[in-house]
């Protein structure tokens, strides 16, 4: 089964509380998924494998620790996954970003792809997908099914708030993708909005609505 990682650093909850206050507006909603993310993708990398380079210090020479060769790749997740990106850029500048396009069918709450570019080199990556509600998991499965199809080896799913029932399915069908979250939250309500929640997350990052 995979982990489900909830970060409750102080910061990210100060920041999230101010995400999910209605009265927020969007230049600052947008601030806030950066630092959130920035702040998040410092956890997702942890285990990040490091490999002894060699350099010199004004001191003396030394072996010293770098990112080894593996590549990173991040996959946000039309539209709201796309608040996500700079953040994590801010901290993984060398990633490779490529974009899913799923909207939700809102009789149906299925997901429907109209968009999908990857880096050529998905198989070698290890890929976050991003994704700033985990509601019904819909979206989140059908993302990294058709990552999957493309040769992805390696994915991780990023979001700051997420439903149990979300969680559940994702963990289900795809038991090898690790979770993290800035907040797990209490449930679904009848149109698939996390409760509490923050609301429609692309709404409010784009100011549409
Ligand atoms: N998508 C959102 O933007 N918000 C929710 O609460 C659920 C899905």
């Amino acid at each position: 089964m995979s982990k489900v990682v909830i970060m409750d650093h102080p910061l990210i909850k100060h920041k999230l509380t101010m995400l999910r206050d209605k009265n927020t507006g969007s230049k600052e909603f947008r601030e806030l998924v950066t630092e959130i993310s920035t702040l998040m993708a410092y956890e997702v990398t942890r285990d990040l494998p490091l490999q002894d380079i060699e350099i010199e210090t004004p001191i003396t020479k030394m072996m010293s620790p770098v990112i080894s060769g593996k590549k990173v790749g991040l996959v946000p997740i039309l539209r709201a996954g796309l608040g996500m990106v700079d953040g994590m850029l801010s901290l993984i500048p060398a990633a490779k970003v490529g974009h899913i396009g799923l909207y939700r069918d809102p009789e149906t709450l299925q997901a429907v792809e109209y968009y999908c570019k990857l880096p050529q080199d998905v198989a070698e990556r290890d890929l976050i997908l991003l994704d700033p509600m985990l509601a019904t998991g819909v979206s989140a499965i059908s993302a990294i099914q058709f990552l999957r199809k493309s040769g992805a080896k390696s994915i991780r799913l990023v979001c700051l708030i997420a439903a149990p029932e979300g969680v559940k399915a994702v963990q289900e069908s795809a038991p090898d993708v690790d979770i993290y979250l800035a907040s797990l939250d209490e449930k679904l309500n009848d149109h698939a909005y996390i409760v509490p929640g923050l609301g429609d997350a692309g709404d409010r990052l784009f100011g549409t609505k």
